[in-house]
């Protein structure tokens, strides 16, 4: 077996689970926009670059792909519920089948945030699609597919980082406590 690097403490998912996972999402969105004509989907930067380029590579339904960036205020891992819009879309929405596509839930402020500010540019329809969602209890915003739900760990890998290390890992890893606290 490979060594895993020195920050991780486990594999939480493995590669194969995760890229069955994604097939099993597109399958879903194949069959829910089956007579949709062209839809658009929208990946939020930086994390979800991976999951959006997958799932698109998985999809039958035609479709776009539009980026957005968004960043939360200051670099604390506690959030203020504050974000702000650093990437906008190439294009309208207006009319459009829409599906904005994350890497992970954590509080919801930053689906939120996407989910208000698109239903303002009037698409025909607006769904929520993220790879992996922590565990929490209460969200104020729909979740229309979600991959995985994840502990209350700092996980890195396919598009999730610490500091901008480890996106790029094939699998969702735990951290190591001493390495983030
Ligand atoms: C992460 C993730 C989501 C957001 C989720 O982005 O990609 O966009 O946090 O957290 P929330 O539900 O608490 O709002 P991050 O700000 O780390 O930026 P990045 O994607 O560029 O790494």
């Amino acid at each position: 077996m490979t060594e895993l690097h020195p920050d991780i403490d486990r594999i939480l998912i493995t590669e194969e689970e995760i890229q069955n996972r994604v097939a099993e999402i597109a399958a879903e969105i194949d069959r829910d926009y089956r007579n949709s004509g062209q839809i658009v989907l929208i990946g939020i930067l930086k994390g979800a670059f991976i999951f959006t380029a997958d799932l698109s590579r998985k999809l039958t339904v035609p479709h776009s792909v539009d980026f957005m960036s968004i960043s939360s205020y200051g670099d604390s891992a506690i959030s203020t519920g504050a974000v702000r819009l650093i990437l906008d879309l190439r294009k309208p929405i207006v009319n459009q089948h829409v599906i904005v596509v994350e890497d992970i839930v954590d509080s919801g402020n930053t689906m939120s945030y996407l989910y208000q500010t698109l239903m303002g540019r009037k698409p025909a329809s607006l769904r929520t699609c993220t790879l992996f969602k922590k565990k929490r209890n209460s969200l104020d915003v729909p979740l229309d597919y979600i991959g995985f739900e994840l502990p209350d760990v700092w996980v890195v890998g396919y598009g999730l980082d610490y500091a901008d290390t480890h996106r790029t890992l094939p699998y969702i890893a735990a951290l190591k406590k001493e390495v983030y606290s």
